[in-house]
């Protein structure tokens, strides 16, 4: 029956549909028809519409915004985006628990992902960080074992204290990153209440082609807030959302969650003398002999017309780099070079860069073609060949890093070894950036997480922590002895 007050409901060919109530059959009661094309392409396109989850960081949030440069940091760095201040960059930025499926509750104790993404004139740069600086080891070949040992078990299909923490206590180096994640930041109150951090060394080259290593911090403006275990656990049973309600109301509400962008730098040269590997992500630089420098403000004032389209089909890359700004040979960094569009290629497509909120705001000159679901054109008559002879696209040497001087033998080297710190900074941490209170909250924490690891696990766990303060061992032996007597 036409229905002359509405718009048609149509089919993807744009035809108008009939009937969106009953299926076409054979009588009333009879079996239905397989010319009832209308059923069949909408059932279809229903059994599709679940993609893969990311495998980490499933969980997420995002929104659009602005950059606006605040410093002059050309002396660092050519890159546009930093050119003047007062220059407005728009961007996309995800946040995200890592463990937990598409469907986990926000408020669990995890690391937080952070990514942005800068629509530069000079292509997309992304950021892709988490909320803590440092990670739980050194080598990109551990990634998947930390999946696993986060995941589910593969029988229970729970999730196990033993897996996670046995292959942690067997990392040392995690400890700086297990301490952040147990401590009272291990639950933000919302995503605009925590920093991000970039996490790696990457590099900035300047228009003299000098190379500085940097490190990128997002401060946040909003403060600082988290969520003890206890308040955690009351506002799951009520809101599982709690994170993706905080964000999208705030910015629907018009009040903007604001971050300053700022950035450590460090001359290259240092890199051969500076008392930490600098390439190292289980550890920090010193604020002291690097101090943060800021370089813009960026705020959050769009949300996505559909969650799907523009926060699920997001795709960041840590190889999405423009020119002046540069990645490091920090192995983990090297291994998310490779990571990310191959997981993205699989997950959304090989042409998942022309998905509106993956596309650049930059011209797109490439040789690349074919492929599922091209949808720009596909560069219509122009021949992929390069090189040609009729001046089409050409490499641009101006862009080229300068060259890095890097170790000449080839070998399996042991990264743990270099460097073999691992306890020193979870000790400073622990003595002198944290409060009686504070620490008494991580003995606490750690002794609830930890619940259900073998005796064997417990103690190697002890064992770290006695390494980086005896008091830190001590305060989480008491804290695990009290929770099992309390049982
Ligand atoms: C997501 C791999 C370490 C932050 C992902 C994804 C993969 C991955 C495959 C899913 C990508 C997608 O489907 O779009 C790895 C590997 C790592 C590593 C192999 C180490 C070798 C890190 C580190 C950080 C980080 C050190 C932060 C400093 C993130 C974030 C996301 C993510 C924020 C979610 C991005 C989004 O919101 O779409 N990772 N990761 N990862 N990873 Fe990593």
């Amino acid at each position: 029956m036409a229905n002359d007050n509405t718009l048609p409901l149509t089919t993807v060919a744009g035809a108008p549909v009939a009937n969106n109530q009953d299926s076409l059959t054979a009588g009333p009661r009879g079996p239905m028809l397989l010319q009832d094309v209308w059923f069949l392409e909408k059932m279809a396109h229903f059994d599709r519409e679940v993609i893969p989850e990311r495998r980490m960081h499933a969980k997420g949030s995002g929104a659009f915004g602005t950059l606006t440069i605040t410093n002059d940091i050309s002396q660092y760095t050519s890159a546009k985006v930093f050119s003047e201040v007062g220059k407005k960059t728009e961007m996309f930025a995800r946040f995200s628990t890592v463990a937990g499926e598409r469907g986990a509750a926000d408020a669990e104790r995890d690391i937080r992902g952070f990514a942005v993404k800068f629509y530069t004139e000079e292509g997309n740069w992304d950021l892709v960080g988490n909320n803590t600086p440092v990670f739980f080891f050194r080598d990109p070949l551990k990634f998947p074992d930390l999946n696993h040992a986060v995941k589910r078990d593969p029988r229970t299909n729970l999730r196990s204290a033993e897996n996670n923490w046995d292959f942690w206590t067997n990392l040392p180096e995690s400890l700086h990153q297990v301490t952040i994640v147990m401590s009272d930041r291990g639950i933000p109150a919302s995503y605009r209440h925590m920093h991000g951090f970039g996490s790696h060394t990457y590099s900035l080259i300047n228009a003299e082609g000098e190379r500085f290593w940097v490190k990128f911090h997002h401060v946040t403006q909003q403060g600082i807030k988290n969520l003890t275990d206890e308040e955690a656990g009351a506002l799951v049973g009520s809101d599982r959302e709690s994170h993706q309600r905080d964000l999208f109301d705030s910015i629907e509400n018009g009040d903007f969650p604001k971050w300053k962008l700022m950035v450590q730098v460090m001359p290259e040269a240092d890199a051969e003398t500076y008392k930490y590997h600098p390439f190292d992500l289980t550890k920090v630089w010193s604020k002291k002999d690097y101090p943060l420098i800021e370089v813009g403000e960026w705020e959050l004032n769009r949300n996505a017309e559909n969650y799907f389209a523009d926060v699920e089909q997001a795709a960041f890359s840590p190889a999405n780099v423009v020119p002046g700004i540069s990645f490091s040979p920090d192995r983990m960094l090297q291994g998310r070079l490779f990571s990310y569009g191959d997981a993205q290629r699989y997950r959304l497509g090989v042409n998942h860069h022309q998905i509106p909120v993956n596309a650049p705001k930059a011209p797109v000159n490439s040789y690349h073609r074919d492929g599922a679901m091209r949808v720009d054109g596909n560069q219509g008559r122009t021949p992929s060949i390069e090189p040609n002879s009729y001046s089409r696209w050409s490499q641009q040497s101006a862009y080229a890093d300068p060259a890095l001087a890097v170790g000449a033998t080839a070998d399996r080297f042991n990264y743990r070894e270099d460097d073999a710190n691992y306890f020193e900074q979870p000790g400073i941490l622990f003595r002198e950036k944290m409060s009686e209170e504070q620490r008494q909250v991580l003995f606490e924490n750690t002794a609830r997480a930890i619940d259900g690891a073998s005796q064997a696990t417990i103690e190697r766990h002890i064992y770290n922590c006695t390494q980086a303060d005896p008091a830190y061992g001590e305060g989480v032996r008491k804290a695990i002895e009290a929770l099992q007597a309390s049982k």
